[in-house]
């Protein structure tokens, strides 16, 4: 806990512009912080830096780690943590002091396109696993962020768009995996871009100050998102503590620029007072996307504040409160006895093996087709326009410039035998915040690819591995759940020429697979990180990987909750109605009877898994006399190790009236390896939550009646039940 009489002798002795000075960033002047504080010199107070997240450190080299998608799919907090700690350090190393991860938003709609950076469509996994990752990051003594509060679930308009979203739905859905990281000790919270329920989520009094600081007792900072703010008043009375960026993007390119730096000195918007300039107007109507937020006016907690606290419209002690929390954090860091934690010296190279582990472990098997694992002595056709690049990430703040990379086409050559390569499409684009201008020029003015040369490869090798992937970025959601260009037809032809052919989908999430029939195996990498190829060859090759669907893979997007109404998606007149309520995902799938492709939970292995003798009992020693202890045999019948997630999940009695519960969710699960043969008792804890559901006149209930646990591989394939009965 942070030390209160030192925070509180500092804030005695600030003054009111230093008092503002810890609450709205700056550039760094060194040009690599993604987000900057001052300090203030006088009093010891050091500068602080902020860093994205989540997928690796975005400043210079570092290791570019799956998507957090990647980690939801791996079902293991154990894992998450190493890999919380793993990003610390490099934050550390850096020279930061919080990195702006993880992405906690619940998967919405399958399109979105910073799925990537979110953990699943389900609230116990998102929580369960997202507080590990937070651990991890607050143990190695770095500040975590969790993003973004709250309902920014879609990138479409997401600097506007107001989520309508029901009391229980945000409850029982998009918070709960906020809460689990303010629970885990997670030190700042960003608000999102969008509105709830009318007020931005930077000024959101009732989420802010009546749920996270008042409900679930945070005490550390609330920043905004980058450029996410809208007005001083509101902001400061709604409960946000730091402004960020609070510096124009022109600012944060000027340290790189003389000239820049230079015009910027003139201020000549000011001395105009064009606020904001009108030149950047025109620019944002007729150029910027309408998914980014408007970068001017960028500095509400700057002069706006000042006068706001001058003029008495907002109580100076409102404002101590923010630098209390700031102070606070600077505490907790250590920063403020003078002098730095040491950074850590970081083993590149065993970072790089962290992030082959966690690609490999998030890899889902959606079809094995009695063609994996390969045995090893088979020649390859390596097929796709992609093939011989590593996919590091998605576009966007997540960018990570990696440390190395080993491509699909590299990770095959290193174990078979013979491995050929041929594009056989157009190169699909990754989309690029960072871009040096230019490049997609001169990836449009490349040669043709040879789509039969491509087929012909495929057909005269034993196993074709066709590698597609799509183009998600921050900011814009994916078009379709179509895969981009004519990757489809190159899966049909190759499919055609080569029956054993392996779909390798590093996407985002779901895709439309209309050749799923044709093709013997499928499996699902996400955006893998730099270690791509090498985590790829482990799988193929053997290494059971133990992923499992964090997302239910729909057969079109129609399919969806979200999908053929546009007040859900993408919403109409900067409305979007969360009209599905708690039927998200899965629990849409299964009241409106639709069969999706792969169900959440899906991943086959390479082994084979029995379940027995399921038991349930009420864990009534606890504080909580409603969690269930349960506990289930699980056999590898195989005989050959593997590794399975064990899932629980709990399907409550009718509730009262015209309330409709969903048929099930997910309650626990445990990621077990075993040796062929072997059996093994596992014990999964069953906490309150999925008992529950959130009324919006009683808070949380919970309905008497039979319950009924299923254990099982996923929500749609349970191999036990049991039911207990809660009075
Ligand atoms: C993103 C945040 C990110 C911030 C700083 C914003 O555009 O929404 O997730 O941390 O930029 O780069």
């Amino acid at each position: 806990m942070t030390d209160t009489g030192r925070v509180d002798a500092l804030l005695a002795e600030l003054t009111l512009d230093e008092k503002l000075r810890l609450v709205r960033g700056r550039s760094d002047p060194s040009g690599h912080a993604t987000g900057y504080l001052p300090g203030v010199d006088r009093l010891g107070v050091p500068p602080l830096g902020l860093v994205d997240g989540p997928l690796g450190v975005r400043d210079r080299e570092a290791t570019a780690f799956p998507a957090t998608l990647a980690l939801g799919a791996a079902w293991d907090p154990g894992l998450a943590r190493r890999a919380g700690r793993a990003l610390a350090v490099e934050t550390r190393t850096r020279g930061h002091d919080v990195v702006l991860a993880p992405g906690l938003n619940v998967v919405r709609v399958p399109t979105c396109g910073r799925n990537f950076e979110y953990l699943s469509e389900d609230p116990r996994l998102t929580a369960t696993v997202g507080a590990a990752v937070v651990e991890g990051i607050e143990g190695a003594g770095v500040a975590a962020t969790a993003k973004h509060f709250v309902a920014n679930n879609q990138e479409r308009r997401r600097d506007k768009i107001d989520a309508v979203v029901g009391e229980r739905a945000l409850r029982e859905i998009y918070l709960p995996g906020f809460r689990a990281a303010v629970d885990a000790g997670a030190s700042a919270v960003m608000t999102a871009y969008n509105r709830v329920n009318g007020p931005y989520m930077s000024e959101h009094r009732e989420l802010i100050e009546g749920v996270l600081r008042d409900e679930w007792g945070f005490d550390g900072v609330v920043v905004s998102d980058w450029w996410g703010t809208h007005d001083a008043g509101a902001a400061a009375e709604g409960g946000l503590d730091l402004e960020m960026p609070g510096a124009s993007p022109l600012d944060r390119l000027a340290p790189h620029s003389r000239a820049l730096r230079a015009m910027l000195r003139l201020r000549l918007s000011d001395r105009l007072g064009v606020d904001p300039p009108l030149s950047w107007h025109l620019f944002d109507r007729l150029v910027a996307d309408d998914g980014q937020p408007d970068p001017y006016p960028y500095d509400f907690f700057g002069d706006r504040l000042q006068r706001a606290v001058v003029d008495g419209i907002v109580q100076e002690s409102t404002l101590d409160r923010k630098v209390r929390h700031v102070l606070g954090l600077y505490e907790r860091l250590g920063l403020l006895g003078g002098g730095r934690p040491d950074s850590p010296a970081v083993d590149w190279e065993t970072h790089h093996e962290l992030a082959r582990e966690i690609a490999r472990r998030g890899t889902v098997l959606l079809e094995t087709g009695g063609l994996l694992p390969l045995e090893g002595n088979e020649s390859l056709a390596a097929v796709g326009p992609n093939a011989d690049e590593a996919k590091v990430g998605g576009g966007g703040s997540s960018e990570v410039t990696p440390t190395r990379t080993v491509s699909p086409v590299a990770g095959l050559r290193e174990r078979a035998p013979r491995v050929t390569f041929e594009r056989g499409v157009r190169r699909v684009a990754s989309p690029s915040m960072y871009d040096p201008p230019g490049s997609g020029l001169r990836r449009r003015l490349a040669p043709k690819p040879d789509f039969d040369a491509a087929v012909d490869a495929a057909a005269a090798a034993d196993v074709a591995v066709v590698v597609v992937q799509d183009g998600a970025t921050e900011g814009e959601d994916r078009d379709s759940m179509a895969l981009p260009g004519d990757q489809d037809s190159l899966v049909d032809a190759v499919a055609d020429a080569n029956r054993r052919t392996v779909v390798v989908c590093r996407t985002s999430g779901p895709v439309e697979m209309p050749w799923i029939d044709d093709v013997a195996a499928v499996v699902q990498t996400w955006y893998p990180g730099q270690a791509d190829g090498a985590a790829l060859a482990d799988v193929l090759y053997g290494a059971d990987p133990g992923g499992r669907l964090p997302v239910t893979f729909g057969r079109r997007f129609a399919d969806y909750p979200v999908g053929d109404d546009e007040r859900r998606y993408p919403g109409v007149h900067e409305h979007v109605h969360y009209d599905e309520g708690v039927f998200v995902g899965y629990r849409g799938f299964d009241r409106d009877g639709v069969a999706p492709l792969f169900p959440f939970g899906h991943g086959r292995s390479y082994a084979e898994f029995g379940y027995e003798n399921l038991t349930v009992e009420r864990g009534g020693e606890r504080d909580d006399g409603t969690a269930l202890d349960a506990s289930v045999i699980v056999e590898n019948r195989a005989d050959r190790p593997g590794r399975e997630v064990v899932q629980a999940y709990v399907e409550p009695p009718p509730a009262p009236g015209t309330v409709i519960r969903p048929e099930r969710e997910l309650a626990g699960f445990a990621t077990v390896e075993l040796d062929g043969g072997e059996r093994r008792r596992v014990s999964l804890s069953l906490p309150r939550g999925p008992l529950t559901r959130y009324d919006e006149r009683d808070g949380w209930t919970v309905d008497p009646g039979e319950y009924v646990v299923t254990a099982g591989r996923s929500s749609r394939d349970r191999r036990a039940r049991e039911s207990v009965t809660v009075d």
